[in-house]
C-alpha cells in the first residue's frame, strides 16, 4: 500500500483527525488527503467524516488493501476477486522485475497442481503466489517449498485445525477415513546455474469453501473449525514465511515438529524408481531420509510421498 494512505490509516484509527491536521502531519495538501481519503474508501474502508474529523470505523474483509494493512511483512499485495492462476500472473510479475509481491485471490479458474494437474479453487479460498528473488543456488529452493509447508500449518493449528505435513509440500488433517488434504503447493524458480533469478510460491489453502466443490480427499477450513477471517489468517501466513525465507535454519525444525510423514512406512515414486521404508529424517534444503527394509539410508530429493500401513 502506498505509504502516505498507511500512514492515514495508522492516524486516523487511534481517533478522529481532522483533514488540516492530517494534512500538516503527513506533510501533504488538504486536497491530498481528500483524495488519499476517497481512494481508501473506495478500497473498502469505512472512514466516517465528523465534525471532529475523518476515523477508520472498519477495515475491508479480504483484499489487497486489506491484507497489506497491518501486515508486518514487506510484501505488496495484487488482488483479484477471479483469476486464470495466481501462479501464472506471479510467474508474469517476476519475468518483468518483481519482488517481494503477492498475488492474492479469492477465486481461480485454472489453478495449477504439481505434476501439471489441475488445482481446484473456488471463491472463498485463499489462493496466492509469493515473487521473490532470494540470494541463492537453484538447488536450494525447496527449503522455500518447506517453510510455506510450516507457515500455513502454524497459521491452521492457531485456527484450531490439527494440520500436520506430508513430505515435501502437503498440509493435511488426520481424519477417521485417513488423512484430508487442506493446502497444496507448488514451487516455480528460473535461475542460472549458481543462482537463482526469482522463485514463485504458490500456496493453495482451501479456506471457506464447501468440500463438495473440491476434489474427493481434500478438507477445508470450514469443514475443520467453520469459516475463518481470511485476512488475520492470509497475514498470518505470510508474515510466518517471510521470517522463514530469512532464517532458513530455523525451517527443518520447525518442519520436523509438524511432520506426518517422519516415523511412517513410506512409498515414494522418484524419477530413478521407488523407494519404500521408513521416513526417519529430512535435511537440508528438504531431502527425505528413508531407510529400507535393509538398512539402508536413501536420499529423496523428490517424488510423490504415499503414506502405508505398519508392515
Ligand atoms: C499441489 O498439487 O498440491 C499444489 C497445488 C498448488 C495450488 C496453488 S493455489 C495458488 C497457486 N496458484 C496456482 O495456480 N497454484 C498454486
Amino acid at each position: 500500500m502506498q505509504e502516505t494512505r498507511h500512514r492515514i490509516l495508522d492516524t486516523i484509527a487511534a481517533g478522529p483527525v481532522s483533514g488540516p491536521a492530517l494534512a500538516d502531519r503527513l506533510d501533504v495538501s488538504r486536497s491530498a488527503v481528500w483524495k488519499h481519503v476517497e481512494a481508501l474508501r473506495e478500497a473498502g474502508f469505512d472512514i466516517e467524516s465528523g465534525d471532529a474529523g475523518y476515523e477508520l470505523t472498519g477495515v475491508p474483509e479480504f483484499g489487497g488493501a486489506a491484507v497489506e494493512y497491518g501486515l508486518d511483512a514487506p510484501f505488496e499485495v495484487e488482488y483479484h476477486e477471479s483469476i486464470g492462476s495466481t501462479n501464472a500472473r506471479a510467474r508474469e510479475l517476476a519475468g518483468n522485475g518483481a519482488a517481494d509481491v503477492v498475488v492474492l485471490a479469492d477465486e481461480q479458474t485454472g489453478g495449477k497442481g504439481r505434476l501439471d494437474r489441475a488445482w481446484a479453487a473456488p471463491s472463498g479460498g485463499i489462493w496466492l503466489s509469493v515473487v521473490f528473488r532470494p540470494d541463492v543456488p537453484p538447488a536450494q529452493a525447496p527449503i522455500f517449498t518447506l517453510a510455506a509447508a510450516v507457515a500455513v500449518t502454524r497459521a491452521a493449528r492457531e485456527a484450531g485445525v490439527d494440520a500436520r505435513i506430508k513430505w515435501p509440500n502437503d498440509v493435511l488433517v488426520p481424519g477417521e477415513d485417513g488423512d484430508r488434504k487442506l493446502v497444496g503447493i507448488l514451487t516455480e524458480m528460473e535461475g542460472e546455474a549458481d543462482r537463482v533469478s526469482w522463485v514463485v510460491v504458490g500456496i493453495g489453502i482451501n479456506a471457506n469453501v464447501d468440500v463438495a466443490d473440491l476434489v474427493e480427499g481434500a478438507t477445508s477450513l470450514r469443514e475443520e473449525c467453520g469459516n475463518v477471517d481470511r485476512r488475520p489468517f492470509t497475514q498470518r501466513v505470510l508474515e510466518e514465511f517471510d521470517a522463514l525465507r530469512t532464517d532458513r535454519d530455523a525451517v527443518l525444525p520447525a518442519w520436523r515438529e509438524h511432520a506426518a510423514t517422519l516415523g511412517q512406512r513410506v512409498r515414494v515414486e522418484t524419477p530413478g524408481g521407488e523407494v519404500v521404508g521408513e521416513a526417519v529424517d529430512v535435511e537440508f534444503p528438504g531431502t527425505l531420509v528413508v531407510e529400507t527394509d535393509d538398512g539402508e539410508r536413501r536420499r529423496v530429493s523428490a517424488g510423490d510421498c504415499e503414506h502405508l500401513r505398519p508392515a
